[in-house]
């Protein structure tokens, strides 16, 4: 029986010992990539919360991730979670700047003279950066940091501000500080770094005769050497107790006059392609007005036709009251 069975016994032997070494290789190659597809998302999510610890950025998954629900679950929970603080954070950050905004409102009108010195400085600074093609980025950086320019000047005596005469060297050094009193209020606020370069750098000039810092050229950043021109041009056209505003080409030839020593002449030219500033916002002023006077025209107009019915219903009936007596 045994000699007869041998070479089935043969076959058989080697058939299980091939079909057990490729059920191994099949359950080992199974197994790996069962536990990568666990493991992997895993590293993933590691080194994502890893980045997201060494930045400070809560930086959200690409949806529609593979792996186990758990792990979907999880991402998708540290999303919310991102989301949640990016939102309040942005909250916080335009709470301050609404809030830093109506600081610069009340310096603004602790003086007559100055009253929206900041919101056309701003203006003015964003139609600037309009003129020169910046981004929408930069232009939000513009009209803020235009707002806040001048900030630090809280932190300084109206006696020194609001001062009709000449100013002591003691009290020209005083009102030097207002940049730097700025940069201290905002520097300690998470998300208002980019207005600093404008708060603190808008009164160096190109030629280093500057301050706070003697910067040259380049060195000041463009957003700060489009707001010191349309801050010297609004101080300029600006009536003030002791002196008559001056006209828009008178300001803008002390404008030119200065270009490439104090201002940087491209913003000064781009400026000065705008035209007059302020008769542009009278224009759009004039616009409101127009608009408005014509839909009074049109409330008037539609209102005489329904005046002439009733006054002829009422004349009919007055009429017809007067034929029954
Ligand atoms: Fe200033």
């Amino acid at each position: 029986m045994d000699a007869a069975s041998a070479p089935l016994q043969i076959v058989l032997r080697k058939l299980f010992l091939v079909s057990g070494f490729i059920a191994l290789a099949a359950m080992l190659g199974i197994s790996a990539l069962s536990s990568r597809s666990i493991a992997q998302p895993l590293v993933d999510v590691v080194t994502h919360l890893r980045l997201s610890a060494a930045t400070g950025e809560l930086a959200e998954f690409p949806e529609g991730r593979g792996g186990a629900q758990e792990i979907r679950d999880l991402t998708q929970g540290f999303n919310n979670a991102a989301k949640a603080v990016r939102e309040s954070r942005e909250r916080l950050t335009r709470a301050y700047v609404q809030f830093v905004g109506s600081l610069a409102q009340a310096l603004d009108a602790r003086d007559a003279y100055t009253a929206g010195h900041s919101r056309r400085v701003s203006e003015y600074s964003c139609a600037i950066a309009k003129a020169m093609n910046l981004a929408e980025d930069d232009l939000e950086i513009i009209r803020v940091g235009g707002l806040l320019h001048d900030l630090g000047k809280i932190g300084i005596s109206d006696l020194v501000l609001q001062k009709p005469g000449r100013l002591t060297p003691e009290e020209t050094e005083l009102i030097r500080q207002h940049p730097v009193i700025g940069k201290r209020i905002l520097e300690n606020v998470q998300g208002l770094e980019a207005y600093l370069g404008i708060v603190e750098l808008h009164h160096e000039n190109l030629n280093g005769t500057g301050y706070p810092h003697g910067l040259k050229g380049e060195e000041t950043p463009l957003y700060a050497r489009i707001v010191k021109v349309a801050d010297a041009y609004d101080a300029m056209t600006s009536d003030r107790p002791y002196r008559r505003g001056k006209s828009h080409a008178e300001a803008l030839a002390v404008l030119r006059s200065v270009s490439g020593s104090e201002m940087d002449p491209q913003v000064v030219e781009a400026f000065a392609l705008l035209g007059d500033q302020r008769k542009q916002a009278a224009f759009a002023g004039s616009q409101s007005l127009r608009s408005l006077s014509e839909a009074v025209q049109s409330e008037i107009d539609r209102a005489v036709p329904l005046a002439a019915s009733v006054t002829t219903a009422a004349l009919e009936v007055v009429a017809r009251e007067r034929e029954a007596l």
